[in-house]
């Protein structure tokens, strides 16, 4: 159900029901908005002035658009300076402006900045996103095709790509716990990564055990549902580097036997959303054909307080060997997370990421809108920090401080898996550093950015998708790095 994007040389070519132009501050005429002014002379700045629009970012307008042959055009404001992240939020304005209708044309792509038709085809297709499967009476948007309108002939694919896996990632998020088992997830990421070319394994409960997941296996005793491990393997014939990804998926948390207040479980559904991230890159990555080789791992569970359920004091031995005392069974996704990076460390990689809603210390720290960044080194933070703000997703770098490595000194066993009451998102990626070895690391805290509460341009309510550009922009610097070697 994505959107069909066509290209138009000019305005007159594009036989839409609806155009959409931009306009800068101070009613500074975009490409195309100037042809629409000249149509109606003054009548225009006239009508835009009497509603207060400006052409500031995130203003929209809509006139009567029979002098150009439209039903309707669309101003968009696109503000003072143009730059990639005012464009994808001008073009999903445009989106949610045009959902009632079926053909837009657009000239938000003539703008001059680079990429300009992959930011356009992204936003847009973003910001009209639903999550509409639980609707007896589903409304999804109408917008059936896009047409770019200018010179060029790019039809912003890369965008339509992102703007896929994230929309796959938003109702993986977005779906209820009961419909998103660890079996049905991992046979969704199957079905969808098989189709584009990566290699996918799936590990049933018993496998599990054998390769000893320990942390894994702990939180999932107290569910009825059994766990998962889903490895997945992108090997392209050309390729330079070799990344591997890790995403936490807890289907749902309810805390376990040290069971959070209904308020804090109420959202626990979307505990999943750094596997969901993962299978979403690793998505992309393939379907973009990128010359790089990337592994990745989800383990899958849900954090539940059934019969079985590991009790705070238990402990267990996770994959690395070193033993963990469970003093608070709602610290599970660094559980899960510790044997995923043993695996992914196995497989020595040049950089190691992990994805997850790990901790709601890092929201309160950073607020809802940007994620929590640990690195092993500086030029691994470099790495990421250069791929965030090309995505254009916000990221802030957290300090991996050894001197709070005593807060998860445990009594019994090698360590526990809480800290006290302070630094929670340092703690716990304290925890996951024991289990990289010695191999470049990050990790993206994305307990704030990964839902939100609110709709705002290509960001709608819900799960967010945040992660997956991040993840595609540093396999697309990966691959830049150096000329792609060819081997079997
Ligand atoms: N999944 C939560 C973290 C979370 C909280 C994500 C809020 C998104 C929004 C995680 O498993 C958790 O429960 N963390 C605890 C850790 C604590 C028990 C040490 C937390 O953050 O309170
Ligand atoms: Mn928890
Ligand atoms: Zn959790």
């Amino acid at each position: 159900m994505s959107i069909e994007v066509k290209t138009a040389a000019s305005i007159a070519r594009a036989k839409t029901e609806v155009l959409v132009v931009p306009v800068f501050d101070g009613l500074t005429w975009g490409p195309g908005a100037d042809e629409f002014a000249d149509s109606l002379g003054d009548a225009l700045t006239d009508f835009l002035t009497a509603q207060e629009f400006t052409g500031a970012a995130g203003q929209t307008a809509s006139v009567p658009g029979a002098a150009l042959g439209f039903a309707r055009v669309v101003l968009v404001g696109l503000g003072g300076e143009l730059e990639a992240e005012g464009l994808r939020r001008a073009a999903a304005v445009a989106g949610k402006a045009t959902t009632a209708n079926a053909t837009v044309a657009t000239t938000l792509a003539a703008v001059d900045l680079a990429g300009a038709a992959d930011l356009v085809v992204f936003g847009f297709t973003t910001g009209q996103y639903r999550f509409t499967r639980h609707r007896s009476e589903p409304k999804p948007a109408k917008t059936t095709t896009l047409t770019l309108v200018g010179e060029g002939k790019d039809r912003g694919a890369t965008g339509a790509i992102l703007a896929q896996a994230v929309a796959g990632v938003r109702d993986l998020v977005n779906e209820p716990a009961a419909g998103k088992s660890p079996i049905w997830l991992a046979q969704w990421a199957s079905d969808q990564l098989e189709a584009v070319g990566v290699t996918v394994e799936v590990w049933d409960e018993k496998r599990i055990e054998e390769e000893r997941l320990g942390g894994l296996s702990a939180v999932s005793w107290g569910s009825a549902q059994p766990p998962r491990l889903v490895r997945m393997h992108y090997k392209p014939r050309k390729r330079t580097g070799k990344l591997a990804f890790v995403g936490k998926g807890i289907v749902f948390d309810s805390g376990g036997l040290s069971i959070k207040p209904a308020e804090g479980m109420m959202a626990m559904k979307t505990d999943m959303a750094g596997a969901a991230t993962v299978f979403g890159a690793m998505w992309a990555i393939a379907s973009l054909k990128l010359p790089v080789e990337v592994i990745a791992f989800a383990p899958l569970t849900e954090n539940m307080p059934g019969g079985k359920a590991v009790r705070p004091g238990d402990v267990f031995t996770a994959r690395n060997g070193k033993t963990v005392e469970v003093l608070n069974t709602d610290a599970e996704g660094r559980l899960v997370l510790a044997d995923g990076l043993s695996l992914a460390a196995e497989e020595q990689p040049d950089l190691i990421v992990d994805v997850a809603t790990l901790t709601g210390a890092c929201k309160v720290a950073l607020g809802e809108k940007i994620a929590g960044l640990f690195a092993s080194d500086d030029e691994v933070a470099g790495r990421m920090t250069a791929a965030a703000a090309d995505a254009g997703e916000p990221v802030w770098r957290l300090p991996l401080e050894k001197e709070y490595r005593t807060k998860l000194d445990s009594t019994i066993a090698d360590m526990k898996n809480t800290g006290d009451r302070f630094g929670g998102a340092i703690t716990a990626a304290l925890l996951l550093e024991r289990f990289v070895g010695d191999v470049p690391w990050a990790h993206l805290d994305i307990a704030g950015p990964g839902r939100s509460e609110s709709e705002e341009h290509y960001i709608t309510k819900g799960g967010t998708g945040f992660g997956v550009r991040t993840l595609v922009a540093l396999a697309q610097h990966t691959a830049d790095r150096t000329s792609p070697t060819s081997s079997a």
